[in-house]
């Protein structure tokens, strides 16, 4: 699968390096660009959601901190820096995990070789999303061919947006979709449209770049599309799982999960080990970005915006990783010894 567009890309040399962003607030309407030139500007990409989607959150934040040392990086300058880019967002542990690995191999050297470290352990990170959502395809594969294989083609649902947009390339939930695409199979995809923001035009959007099948439905036809069997699995992404396997993600994913379980569905969650945070016990511990009541677009009434819920390690089928296709409740097996 090629992608038409790169989210995140590097530009300028040793000297003057900058990062340039696929501006999401723009999509898909105009297709817009931003440089990012400072911390700054990286820390307002990632508040304002220029930026999005966990992975593409976390490898955004690992630039933006070889963007931040460009003046100074001693200990007082990096820790500013680790501390601007941490309150960003909340929910997305990518994010957090994003900087404590930078942390890790920016703290134990000289000021002097910081800078350079810092575009180096960034661009890693980068690289190692891309591969990671590629591997999240191939063992994700195998849940749409047997589906395939039993009916002669597969209608999925996605929520939110967890294709290539929201990731440094390939996409995490949507990644399984492409590589069924390029295997020949024939799928279709019920998307979401995601209030408020309306995450799921951009899945839209980037289904329609590649060709696949897809229809666009309010959240609330979710539970009558999978009543009326019209929907063989749901996948989505993830922007943190806890270490039992609660995981958060998208507001509305959680009533997704619960009509799934009531009509027999699959419900799949895909996501790089990056997003899993084994020092979370559980999902009630997962923080919940409160997002501004503007996004709502209504301002004659109070208003709640949680941008995530969480949906329980027992209402999901499965969590696809890089490394494998396993039960939600058996995730300790992945942690680093
Ligand atoms: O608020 P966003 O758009 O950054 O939300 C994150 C997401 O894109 C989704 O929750 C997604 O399913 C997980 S990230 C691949």
């Amino acid at each position: 699968m090629t992608y038409p567009l790169r989210t995140l890309q590097e530009d300028g040399d040793a000297a003057h390096r900058i990062v340039i962003v696929l501006d999401q607030t723009k999509l898909p309407r105009e297709t817009a660009f931003v440089r990012l030139t400072s911390l700054e500007e990286a820390a307002h990409a990632i508040r304002v959601m220029q930026v999005r989607g966990a992975p593409l959150i976390g490898a955004t934040a690992a630039y933006g901190v070889a963007l931040g040392l460009a003046q100074a990086a001693d200990d007082a300058r990096l820790s500013t820096v680790l501390e601007t880019l941490g309150a960003t967002r909340p929910t997305a542990v990518n994010l957090h995990w994003a900087l404590a690995r930078m942390k890790g191999a920016l703290a134990k050297l000289p000021a002097s070789e910081r800078r350079a470290a810092a575009w180096a352990e960034a661009r890693a990170i980068a690289r190692e999303d891309e591969a990671a959502n590629a591997a999240i395809g191939r063992n994700g594969l195998p849940v749409l061919q047997q589906i395939a294989a039993r009916k002669g083609r597969v209608e999925a649902m996605t929520h939110c947006n967890a294709g290539w947009l929201a990731t440094v390339a390939h996409g995490t939930a949507i990644s399984p979709i492409y590589a069924a695409h390029d295997a020949g199979i024939d799928i279709h995809v019920w998307v979401s449209e995601t209030r408020p923001r309306n995450q799921g035009l951009l899945t839209a959007w980037e289904l329609k770049q590649a060709g696949i099948p897809h229809t666009l439905i309010a959240d609330n036809a979710a539970g009558l599309l999978m009543m009326q069997g019209k929907v063989d699995c749901v996948i989505v992404g993830a922007d943190r799982i806890a270490a039992n396997g609660d995981t958060a993600n998208k507001v509305g994913t959680y009533l997704k999960a619960l009509a799934a379980q009531a009509h027999g569905v699959p419900f799949y969650v895909a996501a790089p080990l990056s997003t899993i945070d084994f020092a979370c016990p559980s999902g009630s511990a997962i923080p919940i970005e409160e997002r501004s009541a503007d996004e709502m677009g209504v301002t004659t009434s109070r208003v709640a915006n949680p941008a995530f819920d969480v949906t329980p390690a027992g209402l999901i089928t499965g969590i696809i990783t890089e490394h494998d296709l396993r039960a939600a409740d058996a995730l300790a097996g992945l942690k680093p010894a």
